[in-house]
């Protein structure tokens, strides 16, 4: 029998981050996750950090290689109608975002925990968590074969939208809010240098294009498509052929082609469980909450969550106060809806909606609006480069 303060399932980064401001705070803690190590650090997802995460990462010591590699950016780039216009970040919020993988985070966080000896047990199966409504509730795992069982003060529920903490929990307990999205995106990576220092997000009659990047060297491009859609319609000549429509820009741009060296299609959906906590489990990041990609917030919202609830079990252990592991819900909540608010918006108005022309009409008027409004265009601003995280 292993015993911890908190024990953590899920080395996402809401587990990883999680372990990690715990440990600055001397509180100890066991990360449970069912894949390897190396899956975890070559999993790609998103890609933009908001300033306060940047912020976040830097003072907890996992920031030395984002300040190196990543891409700090100023602005985006709006595209539509053969429009281009761009969201100026610095003049309209004095903040800036960084491009830095999910997965290079990930590599960072990692190495942080296991140079401080902090205990991650990767291919962890049949995790099960037991006794949430008592005061030492456990984590109960196979690990090589063999039985394992933790017993904690606390659990994390940081598994994701898949993970099996969320589902512990009776569902008389939760509230679940959702929305589901007629469309998805189909992701590539491609080995070629980005084709604009900065990222466009793009609405077109063929739908909408994003052109992202992991580094100076690595293009991420997005195309809507249908969520059901089957990679093997999409030839890799199909994908730069609707890339280049869909993303044209003026005279003097051109989207510059590369090997693709990853593809996939992610479904959308919109998703809240009300309250984020159950007896002295508490859900964090994915596996309380999703939002559509379009606004780039996924892994920004599951690090100011844990943000959260580190700050309320610093409470906890070093006074003994539990009213902010009370409002840990209510807390996280009140961002967590306006996230989801501001995803929904940029994806409604940059997706392209089948069969109503009138949404069509509805959507140009939309982003002319921003593009013509400084109220309009900051409110964009201040919602992508991240609310205050307080
Ligand atoms: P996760 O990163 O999902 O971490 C959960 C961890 O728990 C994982 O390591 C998982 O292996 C582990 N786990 C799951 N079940 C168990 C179990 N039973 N036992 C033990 N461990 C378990 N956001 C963007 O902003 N832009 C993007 O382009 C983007 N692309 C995405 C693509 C995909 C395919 C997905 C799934 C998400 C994407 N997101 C994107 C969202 C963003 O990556 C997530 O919001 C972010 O990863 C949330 O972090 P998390 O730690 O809460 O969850
Ligand atoms: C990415 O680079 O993967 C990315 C960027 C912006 C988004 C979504 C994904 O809105």
């Amino acid at each position: 029998m292993l015993r911890t303060q908190v024990g953590i399932v899920g080395a996402g980064p809401a587990g990883l981050v999680l372990s990690q401001l715990l440990a600055l705070d001397g509180i100890d803690s066991v990360v449970l996750e069912n894949k390897t190590r190396q899956y975890c650090e070559e999993r790609i997802r998103a890609g933009v950090l908001e300033w306060g995460t940047v912020e976040l990462l830097a003072q907890s010591g996992v920031g030395e290689r984002m300040r190196r590699e990543g891409l700090v950016h100023y602005g985006i780039e709006l595209r539509f109608a053969g429009r281009a216009h761009r969201i100026d970040f610095k003049d309209l919020t004095g903040r800036s975002i960084t491009v830095y993988g999910q997965h290079e985070v990930i590599k960072d966080l990692i190495q942080a925990r296991v140079a401080a000896d902090g205990r991650i047990v990767f291919e962890a199966n049949d995790v099960r968590v037991e006794d949430l409504n008592t005061n030492k509730p456990k984590i109960q795992y196979f690990h090589a074969g063999e039985s394992h069982e933790i017993h904690c003060d606390f659990v994390a529920g940081c598994d994701g939208f898949h993970g099996i903490c969320r589902p512990s929990i009776p569902s008389a307990a939760l509230k679940l809010y959702e929305r589901l999205y007629p469309f998805g995106w189909l992701g590539i990576l491609a080995e070629a240098p980005p084709s604009s220092e900065e990222l466009i997000y793009a609405y077109h009659e063929r739908g909408f294009a994003l052109h992202s990047m992991r580094s100076p060297q690595i293009t991420r491009l997005y195309l809507q498509c249908d969520p059901e859609e089957d990679l093997a319609a999409w030839p890799d000549e199909r994908i730069w052929r609707e890339l280049h429509l869909r993303l044209a820009g003026g005279r003097d741009w051109k989207l510059n082609e590369g090997a693709i060296l990853q593809k996939g299609v992610t479904g959308m959906r919109s998703f809240v469980v009300e309250p984020m906590q159950y007896g002295r489990m508490y859900l964090a990041g994915d596996a309380a909450h999703i939002v559509p990609p379009t606004g780039a917030k996924g892994l920004n919202l599951a690090v100011a969550d844990v943000r959260v609830l580190a700050r309320a079990l610093k409470d906890f252990y070093s006074s003994g106060r539990t009213d902010s592991l009370e409002a840990y819900s209510q807390t996280c909540l009140s961002r967590v809806w306006k996230v989801q608010r501001f995803s929904w918006w940029m994806t409604s108005m940059l997706h392209r909606h089948e069969g109503n022309p009138f949404d069509h009409r509805r959507q140009l008027a939309e982003l002319d609006y921003v593009a013509s409004s400084r109220a309009a265009s900051q409110s964009l601003a201040e919602n992508y480069v991240g609310l205050p995280m307080d």
